[in-house]
């Protein structure tokens, strides 16, 4: 892997992911960053690797569905691994507008396939970041295993499941080398604030309303993004081509007790202000899965990875860092970001 391309490394987990292999990992090659920067995107996330990798660290702003720009990117860099993040990400937003999740999800990833094809004599290796959603909800009991069944449920997932197939087909049929990653959900440092943590973190802050969709009893199950970034590098260097790992934080948790907490520390760090009291039960997420729950253990016994944050740790760091970037927070709210929210939610 000498020439990485990672597409979505503007957003929250590619940011992460690139500061993970210039910061943290035994990675030596270049990267070329391809973002089409969406309200999501921003290249800030990545600003310090701008200025202490020059020669290593390329960012081009294009979008995958575009063949002509993304055939251009392949040659002009050599590419031979790509790790692909780029995707419209929010599951309340696919609901309402579900378009560019099928452009950019499902063409997007059957692009960049293609291009994989006519370069295989090359290739290295395509690691597809996919989800937990994509299996479906689950009852009171249980776990998504890598053998689970796909029942996706929002126009989100729907459009995940698709080119997590795509992903499968294309090694099966033209021997591409591929590996697939289904993962729970993250936190940590540059989540964009539409969110349920950032979203509640930047509102307790600020002492508005705390949304929480239904009865607040849906549970996700919680990984600190650093985490996943080691995940994926784990999977990328040793696991089998062909392969579909799933991550999780082993850190089952409802809405309402994540929301809870967040106030309770925030409260403790900063001033007690009781800001449990600030929570709003709202209209609940139609379709709205009740439970995900992950077994990584096929990923922890093959590969040896494991979480190294704790919920407590992890959002404490999280709490911290949104405290001590009071720019990135402007800068994130000045966007588009905040027009959508004003539009959908009347409450704010
Ligand atoms: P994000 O929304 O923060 O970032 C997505 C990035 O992709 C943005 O920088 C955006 O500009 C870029 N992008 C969107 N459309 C593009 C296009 N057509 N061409 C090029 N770039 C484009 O998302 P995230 O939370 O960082 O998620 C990254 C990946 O991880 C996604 O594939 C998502 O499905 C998956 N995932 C996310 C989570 C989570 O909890 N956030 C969990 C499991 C899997
Ligand atoms: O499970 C992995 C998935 O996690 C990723 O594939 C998605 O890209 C990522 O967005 C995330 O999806 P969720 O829908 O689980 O995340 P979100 O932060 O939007 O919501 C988490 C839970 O909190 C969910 O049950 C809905 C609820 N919620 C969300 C928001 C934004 C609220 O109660 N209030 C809110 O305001």
């Amino acid at each position: 892997m000498k020439n990485i391309l990672i597409t979505g490394g503007c957003g929250f987990i590619g940011s992460a992911f690139i500061r993970f292999l210039f910061l943290e990992s035994d990675f030596s090659g270049k990267i070329v960053n391809v973002d089409k920067l969406t309200y999501a995107g921003n290249p800030y996330n990545v600003a310090d690797i701008i200025e202490k990798f020059p020669k290593r660290y390329t960012f081009i702003k294009a979008d995958i569905c575009d063949h002509i720009a993304m055939s251009k990117i392949f040659e002009d860099f050599q590419i031979d691994t790509i790790c692909h993040f780029a995707a419209e990400s929010h599951v309340d937003r696919s609901i309402v507008e579900p378009d560019s999740f099928i452009q950019t999800n499902i063409i997007g990833t059957f692009n960049l396939l293609e291009l994989v094809k006519k370069s295989k004599n090359r290739f290295v290796l395509f690691h597809h970041i996919s989800t937990d959603e994509v299996y479906g909800s689950l009852g009171e009991s249980g776990y998504f295993t890598e053998d689970t069944p796909y029942r996706p449920n929002s126009p989100y997932s729907a459009s995940k499941a698709a080119s997590d197939h795509l992903v499968r087909a294309y090694h099966k049929t033209y021997d591409i080398p591929v590996t697939i990653s289904n993962c729970s959900n993250n936190y940590g440092p540059f989540h964009f604030p539409e969110k349920l943590i950032p979203l509640i973190i930047l509102n307790a802050l600020e002492e508005k309303p705390l949304p929480v969709y239904g009865d607040g009893k849906n549970i996700r199950d919680w990984l600190y993004v650093e985490d996943h970034c080691r995940a994926i590098w784990a999977i990328m260097k040793y696991g089998a081509r062909g392969g579909t790992y799933n991550i999780g934080g082993c850190c089952e948790m409802s809405n309402i007790d994540v929301v809870s907490i967040i106030c309770d520390i925030i409260d403790e760090i900063i001033l007690p202000k009781n800001r449990r009291k600030l929570i709003t039960f709202v209209k609940d997420r139609p379709g709205h899965d009740r439970r995900y729950a992950i077994d990584s253990s096929k990923l922890c016994n093959e590969l040896g990875w494991a979480p190294k944050e704790s919920f407590n740790t992890g959002i404490r760091k999280t709490i911290k860092w949104y405290i001590e970037n009071k720019e990135w927070i402007a800068q994130v709210k000045s966007g588009e970001y905040m027009s959508w929210v004003n539009k959908h939610y009347n409450f704010k």
